[in-house]
């Protein structure tokens, strides 16, 4: 079969090398892809949010099945014009996908289920949010409604910080639309967890747990990035966490989406934070997590295309899903000043005996060398029997990719491993 996987970083690349082992796949392309993963699909240079370039293509090639990764393209409604040329499709339609494209519909949502999350209000007037902010207890956390590249959430520490946010949401419209409407919530404490989960809509079937580390610095400081590495599994994930998860928060969120009339399909990304009073859900998105992708699918033994498809056609209940014990560390390499300003085009090498796997994010190619594009320009993914080794993997392999410009956190998992002891 002829698969495509729109989207071009390093949760892109990851689900390519995954589903180049499946036996039923005879041709990958990457829409748009990166130059870094030309080795493992043929890149077709269209952006993720030309909907119509890309049902072209793919009528044009005869794709037989699309995964659709980032959440512009969900949200935007790319599955559903798939679907309406005949292209089955990893991902939820656009009904579903507001899960993460409206803040305020997820919120609403939980709210009407049940299901544990921080107390909130929703404003779409600018002085009525800043009256309340007024009063808010500190610190307070303002989030834009819509999609914000990741930028549209800020914690504040201060009347004067909070009421900034608001206004720059609100007033300024620095996200755009995005800002129409804001959700200020409570400020929850406690470690995060990121869970990924299959489902088709019925089922549900969590992956392996996860830990992002998004700021820049080692220690948890400097500014938010988007992601400079992850460990799997999640040690503050216990069993007992996970039990609760499923029973408080996965499940009923599944029923509550089906009961809305947008039933879910695809993978479920929860942001979970493990509260003093249990577990709470930060946030839905509505795809797979960057980078926890570069550490969850690696420990996946199933084949993960028979698992999408098991997703789309509503089989997930018969599908085999199957985790490794093991353990997986990422450690992305980006380039020095991100998430600033940085210099980039430098020239990547990789040591013939590397024994982790790159995972390209910004990379590009000339010729037959592979440059680095991007703020976060790769990551280095290894899997081993216990965290403690598959971070050392990860780190000594590291010491094996070079160019110009290299930075990288030097304590992704030492939190993990501390919560471990
Ligand atoms: P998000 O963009 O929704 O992933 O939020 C970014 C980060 O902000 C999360 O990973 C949390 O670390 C933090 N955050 C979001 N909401 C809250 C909250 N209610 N309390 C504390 N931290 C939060
Ligand atoms: N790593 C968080 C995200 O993918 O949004």
């Amino acid at each position: 079969m002829k698969v495509a996987v729109i989207g071009s970083g390093g949760r892109e690349h990851t689900i390519i090398k995954k589903l180049k082992e499946s036996k039923k796949i005879s041709k990958l392309y990457a829409i748009p892809g990166n130059g870094g993963m030309a080795e493992d699909a043929q890149l077709v240079p269209i952006p993720v949010t030309d909907i119509n370039k890309i049902c072209e293509f793919a009528k044009e090639v005869k794709i037989d099945y699309a995964v659709v990764a980032p959440d512009d393209p969900l949200v935007a409604g790319m599955v559903d014009a798939l679907n309406e040329i005949g292209v089955p499709c990893f991902g939820p339609d656009k009904k579903a996908a507001i899960i993460e494209g409206s803040k305020v519909f997820s919120k609403d949502l939980m709210k009407k289920y049940g299901i544990p999350t921080a107390a909130y209000g929703v404003y779409s007037n600018m002085e009525d949010a800043l009256a309340y902010v007024e009063t808010a207890p500190l610190p307070t956390v303002v989030k834009a409604d819509g999609l914000a590249l990741g930028k549209g959430v800020i914690i504040a520490e201060t009347r004067e910080q909070a009421k900034e946010a608001v206004i720059s949401i609100m007033g300024d419209k620095v996200f755009g639309a995005s800002g129409n409407q804001i959700v200020i919530e409570e400020f929850l404490t406690g470690p995060e967890v990121s869970v990924l989960a299959f489902s088709d809509g019925k089922t549900l079937i969590p992956m392996v747990s996860a830990m992002d580390h998004k700021r820049a610095k080692d220690n948890d400081k400097g500014l938010n990035t988007g992601g400079m590495g992850t460990i799997a599994p999640n040690p503050y994930y216990t069993s007992d966490v996970a039990k609760t998860c499923m029973d408080e928060i996965f499940i009923p969120t599944i029923r509550a989406m089906e009961k809305e009339g947008r039933p879910f399909k695809g993978c479920l990304f929860f942001g979970l934070m493990i509260t003093p009073n249990g577990p709470k859900v930060i946030e839905y998105n509505c795809r797979f997590g960057d980078p926890e992708t570069q550490v969850v699918l690696p420990l996946l033994k199933s084949d993960l295309f028979e698992i999408m498809q098991a997703c789309t056609n509503g089989t997930l209940h018969q599908a085999e899903v199957e985790f490794s014990n093991g353990a997986a560390c990422c450690v992305v390499m980006a380039s020095e000043g991100y998430p600033q300003k940085y210099e980039s085009g430098f020239p990547i090498t990789v040591d013939s005996d590397i024994e982790a796997t790159v995972i390209y994010a910004g990379a590009k190619k000339e010729g037959d060398t592979v440059l680095s594009a991007g703020g976060r320009v790769l990551g280095v993914s290894a899997t081993a029997p216990d965290l403690k080794a598959a971070i050392e993997k990860a780190y000594k392999e590291t010491e094996k990719v070079h160019f110009k410009n290299a930075y990288k956190r030097n304590d992704i998992g030492a939190r993990a491993l501390k919560a471990l002891d």
